[in-house]
């Protein structure tokens, strides 16, 4: 039983040295001075909103003096749960992740639960039923931001008379973001019988699948109108194969994306893009304050809501120049 123990805790201790490589992670679990240690296991480094979410946790954890440990799970659920079983065997004082995709979280959380370490989600929300596996999540409201890009829609079409033909790409498929902003678009264009998506499929949230995505899109659909892409990113590597097929992106095509980091900005004030919904990624100094309230045994919000808002063309080249990432 002991050697089970001992062998248990020194193949976590491997994992977790092995993933946190890939993050640059320091993989001792006590903290200087009393500090407190944050295990957090991050998704991967898909996109510019991924990019900007790391740094900002990384910076914030040091600000606030929090020890992290910092894990990549290089998109991989099975990564993110080998991560949170070596910080619960180094026995860290909060664990905070932002989930791969929504299922198949309970056992390990049960894990956690059970070692008495309180957990946090970030960004990303899971569909477990018991929601006292976890203390809060902190993270946008991504059905609203599909609404939002729907809303756009209806109002930019309100005159059409014939059908507006929508592509969609989607996110990580199962990922909480892919399902919220199809769910929330959808509901929104059904307000206008016009607007209809004629192809939806997944992108993986890069700016690579979504180029080769696109490039099927246009192989496959005869007249698109409308490109709803669920990331920057997609709506990006979209906008090589919209140019690369002789059509001008934003003119011929028009296109609505999710998250406004500095490309997709940039794109959006050059007239590429036409619309974008903001979505946060920095999420570090209300993730450090729940962090240090859950582990002083304070009640925290269930649920914490980022603040965001939308761009157009114009008002992208007004926020360009104060643009943080
Ligand atoms: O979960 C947030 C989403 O994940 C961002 O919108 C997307 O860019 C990222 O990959």
């Amino acid at each position: 039983m002991r050697v089970k123990m001992i062998a248990a805790a020194v193949t976590g201790l491997l994992a977790v040295s092995a993933l946190s490589a890939c993050g640059g992670g320091d993989d001792s679990a006590s903290g200087d001075d009393g500090q407190i240690v944050l295990g957090f296991s991050q998704v991967g480094a898909e996109s510019g909103w991924r990019t900007a979410n790391t740094k900002d946790i990384q910076e914030q954890a040091a600000a606030a003096g929090i020890k992290l440990q910092f894990s990549d799970a290089q998109g991989k659920q099975e990564n993110q749960i080998t991560a949170i079983r070596s910080f619960i065997t180094q026995g860290v004082d909060v664990i905070a992740f932002s989930p791969v995709v929504t299922s198949g979280w309970d056992a390990v959380l049960k894990e956690a639960k059970d070692a008495g370490i309180p957990v946090i989600l970030t960004d990303r929300a899971v569909d477990s039923t018991d929601t006292t596996l976890y203390k809060t999540f902190l993270g946008s409201d991504f059905v609203k931001e599909g609404k939002e890009a729907g809303d756009w829609l209806v109002k930019e079409e309100a005159s059409a008379t014939g059908p507006v033909n929508v592509v969609e790409l989607q996110g990580t498929t199962g990922s909480a973001p892919a399902i919220d902003r199809q769910k929330g678009f959808a509901e929104a264009i059904a307000a206008n019988p016009n607007i209809k998506i004629v192809k939806s499929q997944t992108g993986n949230f890069t700016r690579a699948e979504g180029k080769t995505t696109m490039e099927g899109f246009l192989q496959s659909v005869k007249d698109i109108d409308v490109l709803y892409a669920h990331n920057d990113d997609m709506g990006l590597g979209a906008i090589e194969a919209i140019e690369a097929a002789g059509k001008k992106p934003g003119t011929d095509i028009k296109i609505i994306t999710v998250d406004a980091v500095k490309d997709g900005m940039t794109a959006l004030s050059e007239g590429k893009i036409n619309y974008i919904v903001e979505c946060s990624p920095l999420l570090g100094t209300q993730l450090m304050d729940l962090v240090k309230k859950v582990h002083a045994g304070e009640t925290v919000e269930t649920r914490v809501l980022t603040e965001e808002t939308t761009f157009t063309q114009e008002q992208a080249k007004e926020a360009l120049p104060n643009r943080k990432y």
